[in-house]
């Protein structure tokens, strides 16, 4: 993995965004929330957000999930699978989902679609990025960082083929750099 990355999003706006993204979330949710944060691609996302959420007030539970849609290419398949489930019980909570892009919205579907049928009170969606032109079922996020453009983008924990995650910027790669 050696191609281009070509900066979109620098790690100064990422943050500043963020800061308005935990002001809005606070604004809507109650203090103790209970964060599903969706692995891997938001881990880095979801650990900036959860501590730009303490100066906000929150003081969120925080679990993971780990889905996979089926197969390794850049398009998302049509199914998706549950690799790694939640820890604690959602029954009644208020639930923050929170993923690291928004595309086709089979993922994220999915997510809502399972916590709501576990009860949980509430669930709103946090996503990093949304790709709007790619969307193949209906589903919009609650608190959206970023509209990106319809190419495949790196960094800040998002990946092709498990590499670049540790980008601490979001760029595009390939077609689109
Ligand atoms: P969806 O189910 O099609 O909305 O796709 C969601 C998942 O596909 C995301 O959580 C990402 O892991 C992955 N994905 C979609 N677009 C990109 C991209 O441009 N870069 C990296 N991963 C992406
Ligand atoms: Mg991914």
């Amino acid at each position: 993995m050696g191609g281009e990355v070509k900066p979109l999003y620098s790690a100064r706006q990422i943050e500043a965004r963020i800061a308005e993204l935990a002001e809005a979330i606070a604004g809507r949710l109650p203090a103790d929330m209970v964060i599903v944060a969706l692995l891997r691609g938001s881990f880095v996302f979801a650990a900036d957000l959860i501590r730009a959420l303490y100066y906000q007030g929150a003081r969120p539970q925080i679990d993971f999930m780990t889905l996979g849609s089926y197969g390794k290419s850049q398009e998302s398949s049509g199914s998706v699978a549950i690799h790694r489930d939640v820890s604690e019980a959602v029954q009644g909570k208020h639930v923050l989902i929170i993923d690291d892009i928004l595309e086709s919205g089979r993922t994220l579907l999915f997510a809502r679609e399972l916590i709501e049928s576990r009860g949980a009170e509430s669930v709103h969606i946090a996503v990093l990025l949304e790709k709007p032109g790619k969307r193949k079922v209906e589903i919009t996020a609650d608190f959206r960082g970023f509209v990106a453009p319809d190419y495949f983008v790196v960094g800040y924990g998002l990946d092709a083929a498990n590499a670049y995650r540790e980008l601490p910027f979001i760029g595009l790669l390939g077609e689109g750099a």
